[in-house]
């Protein structure tokens, strides 16, 4: 089959001028290209016994549930503010303008369990960081995070530590690189 990468389409100037957006669509709407994504995604975490995988509303939830039942893991979503009904974990993030919070429910992920963390992409890393506090709230043994674009430029990777960034595409400013 095409390369993964030929399904991602480069929107220029979106959301904003100056801005090259990696749209996922074309890959989501392909069914041989969403099959081979979750398997690259899934690939280095196949014998690490993973119990849960963990992701963020609303793209992390598209990757995150089949990667899951790849895996023979269950799913437990992490989501903005005003959307969980139980007990909470939360944390609140800076964006280039404002602030955003994501939540967990405190019972998700018992302490100790194997999780994995899934995102479509990363970026500058506040989404990820995010999860991980949360993860850590939680008292889970965080296996690993896995995404399907990594854009290296953007230095998300560095607000990961000590933890592994693995990624099905990587994009380092308009160079590209496959995993
Ligand atoms: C996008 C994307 C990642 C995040 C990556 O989510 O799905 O979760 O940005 O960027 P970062 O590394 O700079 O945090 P977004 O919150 O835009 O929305 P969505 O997933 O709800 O579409
Ligand atoms: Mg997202």
């Amino acid at each position: 089959m095409k390369d993964l990468r030929s399904f991602i389409r480069d929107i220029p100037d979106y959301p904003r001028p100056g801005i090259l957006f990696r749209d996922i669509t074309p890959l989501l709407a392909d069914a041989e290209a969403l099959s081979r994504a979750i398997d690259v995604m899934a690939e280095p975490f196949l014998d690490a016994g993973v119990e849960v995988v963990a992701a963020a509303e609303a793209r992390g939830f598209i990757f995150g549930t089949p990667l899951a039942m790849r895996l023979g893991a269950g799913f437990v979503p992490i989501r903005k503010p005003g959307k969980l009904p139980f007990d909470l974990h939360s944390f609140a993030y800076e964006l280039e303008y404002g602030t955003d919070e994501l939540q967990i429910h405190v019972d998700g992920i018992k302490p100790g369990q194997k999780v994995l963390i899934v995102d479509d992409l990363l970026a500058t890393g506040g989404t990820i960081e995010a999860c991980l506090r949360l993860l850590e709230k939680c008292e889970a043994k965080i296996v690993g995070c896995s995404f399907l674009i990594h854009l290296e430029s953007l230095g998300g990777a560095a607000r990961m530590e000590p933890y592994d960034v693995h990624a099905a595409l990587r994009y380092e400013g308009d160079d590209e690189e496959d995993e």
